[in-house]
């Protein structure tokens, strides 16, 4: 049996009973409050148009930045190029301690966790660079205040581990001096004023590329040719390894070929603007570089090798002699026919020249 019911049906008429009362209550309330005001006017008149605001600046494409290299063209532009390169193929790949820092990617990335030195791990196979042997992820993607910063891996200035007084800052082209720097210091004289030459490799090796830019490492005679100051080249100031050796990269020279597009030149020589112009423009030096190679010959510093070649001669030598033979050495290893640094270059072969005079 439901005992609940009979309440509930009492509830109920009960809150019916007081709504039907609250309600009469507002129909008077509102029914007297007509009376008061007077009838509902006629509608106002529309107001005049307002005049339209200034547009806003259009946004900036999210992606638009990241799709000038993110794209399929750029990709096989750049490992096209690459591919061809010396840095892609690396014929000279080492696998020796001293050598893996420059000639191997395994060696490179490990040389950078500790730059003082360029002994590392040997390798049983070394590989040439490849992407990320120079790009990591970007820095930051806060490209609209960092610039793209092309991913690379380090543009942190170099100390050069020859000599760690030395610091070089050549901004993105740092990258380059990591391995573009030599690997020996020039000769110093002994008790008797000789320097003894040990082997036919004497000098600093082949990557002198960024010291000569920088016009220091040679041997300095006391000569008539003054010697430019340090860094105070134009192709130092105003140029640098990336805006020659990279240079529109957009057919077979420049970019990721690293070979010198002639336009890089022009914009300072308007007269070089081909590759038979660079060759031209390396004349003087090599004049004065074969009459260097002459004057070492005859002091025997040079030998000739059975390809025909000169090379060092091993012996002991005064050590004007010595410091013309590292000269001579540093600028052939330079492989730029001088124009790394024409001034400083030719200063050197002249008064090394003199010397043996
Ligand atoms: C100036 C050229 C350039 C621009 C602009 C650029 N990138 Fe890159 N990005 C690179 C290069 C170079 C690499 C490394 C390529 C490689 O290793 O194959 C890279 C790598 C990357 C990677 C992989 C990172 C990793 O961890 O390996 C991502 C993700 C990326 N970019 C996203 C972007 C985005 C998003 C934008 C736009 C906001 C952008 N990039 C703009 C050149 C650029
Ligand atoms: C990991 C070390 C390393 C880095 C970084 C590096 N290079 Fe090289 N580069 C080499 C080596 C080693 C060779 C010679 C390769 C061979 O003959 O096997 C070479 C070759 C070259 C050549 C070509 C020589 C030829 O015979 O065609 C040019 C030009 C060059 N590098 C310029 C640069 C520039 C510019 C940069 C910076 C953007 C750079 N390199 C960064 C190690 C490096
Ligand atoms: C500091 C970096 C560095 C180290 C360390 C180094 N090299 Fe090199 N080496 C270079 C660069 C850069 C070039 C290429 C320069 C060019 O093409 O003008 C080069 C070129 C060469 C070449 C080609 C020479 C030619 O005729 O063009 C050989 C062979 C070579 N290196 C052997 C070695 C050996 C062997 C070792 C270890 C004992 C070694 N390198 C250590 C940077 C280095
Ligand atoms: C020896 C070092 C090195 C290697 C290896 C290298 N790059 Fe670069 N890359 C650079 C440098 C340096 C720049 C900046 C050039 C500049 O500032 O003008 C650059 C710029 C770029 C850019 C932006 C500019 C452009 O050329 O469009 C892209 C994209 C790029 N690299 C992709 C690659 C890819 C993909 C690979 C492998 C196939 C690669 N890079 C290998 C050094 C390297
Ligand atoms: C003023 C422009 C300029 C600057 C700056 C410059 N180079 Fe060169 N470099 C040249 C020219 C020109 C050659 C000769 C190449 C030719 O005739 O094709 C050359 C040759 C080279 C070679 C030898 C190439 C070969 O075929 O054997 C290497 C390696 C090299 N440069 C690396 C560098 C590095 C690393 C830097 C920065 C430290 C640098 N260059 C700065 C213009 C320049
Ligand atoms: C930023 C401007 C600039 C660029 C780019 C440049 N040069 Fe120069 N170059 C100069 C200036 C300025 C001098 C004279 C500097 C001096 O004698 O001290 C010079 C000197 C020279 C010299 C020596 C001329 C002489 O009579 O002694 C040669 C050769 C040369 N440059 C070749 C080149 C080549 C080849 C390139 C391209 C790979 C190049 N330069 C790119 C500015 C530039």
């Amino acid at each position: 049996m439901n005992i609940n019911k009979p309440n509930q049906l009492v509830m109920e008429a009960k809150n019916l009973i007081r709504f039907f009362f609250l309600l009469s209550f507002g129909a008077f309330m509102i029914f007297t409050s007509c009376v008061k005001e007077g009838p509902m006017g006629l509608p106002g008149v529309d107001g005049v148009d307002g005049v339209n605001g200034k547009d806003g600046k259009d946004g900036k494409d999210g992606t638009a930045s990241c799709l000038a290299c993110h794209n399929k063209t750029t990709k096989t532009l750049v490992s096209t190029q690459f591919a061809g390169s010396a840095h892609g193929t690396m014929p000279n790949k080492q696998t020796g301690a001293n050598c893996v820092a420059c000639h191997s990617a395994e060696g490179f990335i490990e040389s950078l966790t500790n730059v003082t030195t360029k002994t590392f791990t040997a390798l049983t196979s070394a590989s040439p660079l490849n992407c990320e042997s120079c790009h990591t992820s970007h820095k930051t993607f806060d490209f609209a205040n960092d610039g793209p910063d092309y991913a690379l891996r380090t543009t942190a200035p170099v100390k050069l581990f020859m000599d760690q007084t030395v610091t070089l800052d050549l901004g993105t082209s740092n990258l380059c001096v990591n391995c573009h720097q030599p690997r020996s210091t020039k000769p110093a004289a002994n008790t008797e004023g000789n320097f003894v030459v040990a082997n036919n490799r004497f000098g600093p090796h082949y990557g002198t590329q960024a010291v000569v830019l920088d016009g220091r490492w040679g041997y300095h005679h006391d000569g008539s040719t003054a010697i430019p100051g340090v860094g105070s080249h134009a192709h130092r100031k105003n140029a640098s390894c990336t805006s020659c050796h990279m240079h529109d990269g957009s057919s077979t020279t420049g970019g990721h070929s690293w070979k010198v597009n002639p336009a890089s030149c022009t914009s300072c020589h308007p007269s070089i603007n081909s590759k038979e112009a660079i060759t031209a423009s390396k004349t003087e030096f090599y004049t004065l570089f074969n009459q260097l190679g002459e004057k070492l010959l005859q002091a025997g510093a040079l030998r000739t090798t059975t390809a025909g070649g000169l090379e060092p001669n091993p012996g002991t030598y005064p050590i004007a002699v010595a410091g013309a033979l590292f000269n001579y050495r540093m600028l052939y290893g330079d492989h730029s026919g001088g124009i790394h640094n024409p001034a400083y270059a030719k200063a050197l072969l002249r008064n090394s020249i003199e010397a043996l005079n």
